[in-house]
C-alpha cells in the first residue's frame, strides 16, 4: 500500500493499519484490538477521519478535564514551545516557577512543595520513596479496588487484576480491602472499614508501614466515593501510627468531583497527594508530587535522590498553568457541581427505568452505572474482570451511536469534560437510555 505522507492525509484504514502494525496497545491482545481512529476534537467531541462525530463521556481517559482543543492553552504551548521547549531540571525556569506557587494556593493544607514527573505511575513513585525515606519504613498498605499506574511500584500498589501479570512486584506492599465489596456484597460502614484497615496495621507492625496509599474517591475501579467518616479516619489512624497518608488524586482531581481535590468534600489533607491528567488535561503530560512542608524541609540538609530528564518541562508547566486558568475563568469546578446535581438526576432516571441497572454512583462529573442480571440477587451483568455478551452489545451500540465511554466488566461510566452543558448531558444520556434496552433484555421477565 502507497503511504500519504503529508501530516492530516491518511485515510482512516491506513492509520489504524500502521498504528497496529508498528506500535503496541496497551492492556490488549493485539489481535484483538479494534481502536477508533481519530483526526481532531474540539469541547465535548471528537471527529474520526472520515467525519463521524463522538461525544466523549469519559474525557478520554478521565483526563482531558476542560474539553478539547482549547485554544488558550494551545496558545501557551506554542508560545513556549517558540521561547524555551525545554531546559535540564536543574535549572529555574519562569513556568516551573509559576506553577510550583499556583499548585500550593490550590492544593489543601500545607501542602505547598512539589516534584513534577511525566505523568501518575511517575507520581506514585516517587511518593512512595519519599515516605519511606522520610519514615524510615518500608511497607505500604493500599488498596484492592485501587488503581496506581503501570510502572514497578505503582503497578504493585494497584489493586485490581492489572496487578496480576506484574506480580511478585517490589517488596513491601501490603493490601486492604475497601469499604466496597462489589455490587453483590455492597458496603461497610466507616467504622467497620476503619477497623479492618486498624487492625491490619496491628497485625503488619505500625513501626514497619512507611504509607497507606489511597485514590480519595476511587476511579476505575467504580467511582466509589467512600461514606462519610472514612477519609477522616484514615487520616486519624496515619497520625497516630506516624503512617503517611498518600492520597492519589490523579484521576479525582482538578474538578472532577466538583471540587479542585476529592479531599476537599471532607477537609482531610494528606501528607502526600499525588496528580496528574486534569493538571495540563493531558495536553502535554505531567504529573506531580505534592507534599506537606515539614516533608519537604527533610531534604534541606538530605538529598532528594529522584530525578527525571523531564522533571519541571517547561512546555508541560505551561500548559498546566494555562489550564488552571481555564478552570478558573470558565468556572469549571463550579459546573461540575452544578451539572453534577443534574447528572444525579439522570443517573437516577436510568435506575427507575432500566431493569438492568443495579447501581448508579456519581459525584461532581464522575459518575457510574453498574449493570445487573436480576434486581433481587444483584447478580453482575458481567463478573469480576469479565464481559459478556450484554456489555460487549452495550459497547458495541455506543460506538454506533457516537458515544464514547470506557465499559469495563459490568459496569460505563459518565465522565464527561467539565465544559460541557446541559444540553449536552441530556444528549449522552439520550443515547445511554436507548443503549439500556440492550442490557434490559438480560433481565428475566422484561
Ligand atoms: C488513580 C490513578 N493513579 C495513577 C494513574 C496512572 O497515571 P499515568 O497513566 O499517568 O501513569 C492513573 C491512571 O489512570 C489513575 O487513574
Amino acid at each position: 500500500m502507497k503511504i500519504e505522507t503529508t501530516p492530516g492525509a491518511m485515510t482512516a484504514e491506513e492509520i489504524i493499519a500502521l498504528s497496529k502494525k508498528h506500535t503496541l496497545f496497551e492492556w490488549s491482545a493485539q489481535g484483538t484490538v479494534d481502536p477508533l481512529p481519530v483526526a481532531r476534537a474540539k469541547g465535548i467531541y471528537f471527529w474520526t477521519p472520515d467525519g463521524k462525530r463522538f461525544i466523549d463521556f469519559n474525557s478520554q481517559l478521565m483526563c482531558v478535564n476542560i474539553g478539547h482543543g482549547d485554544e488558550r492553552v494551545v496558545r501557551a504551548i506554542q508560545d513556549q514551545a517558540a521561547r524555551l521547549p525545554y531546559v535540564s531540571p536543574f535549572m529555574a525556569t519562569e513556568p516551573r516557577a509559576r506553577l510550583g506557587r499556583r499548585l500550593a494556593e490550590l492544593c489543601p493544607g500545607d501542602i505547598d512543595v512539589f516534584f513534577f514527573t511525566n505523568g501518575g505511575a511517575e507520581a506514585n513513585e516517587n511518593a512512595v520513596k519519599l515516605a519511606r525515606w522520610v519514615t524510615g519504613r518500608h511497607k505500604v498498605l493500599a488498596r484492592y479496588r485501587s488503581y496506581h499506574g503501570a510502572t514497578g511500584a505503582a503497578i504493585t500498589l494497584t489493586g485490581d487484576p492489572r496487578r496480576w501479570a506484574a506480580e511478585p512486584g517490589i517488596p513491601g506492599v501490603v493490601h486492604v480491602l475497601d469499604p466496597y465489596h462489589g455490587i453483590e456484597r455492597g458496603w461497610d460502614s466507616a467504622a467497620q472499614s476503619l477497623a479492618t484497615l486498624e487492625e491490619v496495621i496491628q497485625l503488619e507492625g505500625p513501626n514497619t508501614i512507611a504509607a497507606f496509599i489511597l485514590e480519595p474517591v476511587t476511579g476505575t475501579n467504580g467511582v466509589l466515593v467512600p461514606p462519610d467518616g472514612y477519609l477522616e479516619g484514615v487520616r486519624e489512624l496515619c497520625t497516630k501510627y506516624g503512617i503517611l497518608m498518600i492520597c492519589d488524586e490523579v484521576m479525582s482531581g482538578f474538578g472532577r468531583t466538583g471540587e479542585w481535590f476529592a479531599v476537599d468534600h471532607w477537609s482531610v489533607v494528606p501528607d502526600i497527594l499525588t496528580m496528574a491528567k486534569g493538571l495540563t488535561s493531558a495536553y502535554v503530560q505531567l504529573g506531580a508530587v505534592g507534599m506537606r512542608r515539614g516533608i519537604a524541609d527533610q531534604f534541606k540538609d538530605r538529598v532528594f535522590y529522584g530525578g527525571l530528564t523531564y522533571n519541571s518541562h517547561p512546555l508541560a508547566c505551561a500548559a498546566a498553568l494555562a489550564t488552571i486558568q481555564v478552570y478558573e475563568d470558565d468556572r469549571l469546578i463550579d459546573n461540575a457541581r452544578t451539572l453534577g446535581n443534574v447528572m444525579t438526576g439522570l443517573l437516577g432516571e436510568l435506575e427507575r427505568r432500566h431493569p438492568s441497572v443495579g447501581a448508579v454512583r456519581s459525584i461532581g462529573l464522575f459518575g457510574i452505572v453498574e449493570l445487573v442480571r436480576d434486581r433481587r440477587t444483584l447478580e453482575p451483568l458481567a463478573p469480576f474482570n469479565g464481559t459478556s455478551a450484554e456489555m460487549t452489545a452495550l459497547g458495541q451500540f455506543f460506538r454506533q451511536e457516537g458515544l464514547y465511554t470506557i465499559v469495563r466488566w459490568n459496569y460505563f461510566f459518565t465522565n464527561p469534560p467539565l465544559c460541557i452543558t446541559e444540553a449536552q448531558l441530556r444528549e449522552g444520556f439520550a443515547i445511554i437510555d436507548r443503549a439500556l434496552e440492550i442490557t434490559d433484555r438480560a433481565v428475566p421477565g422484561t
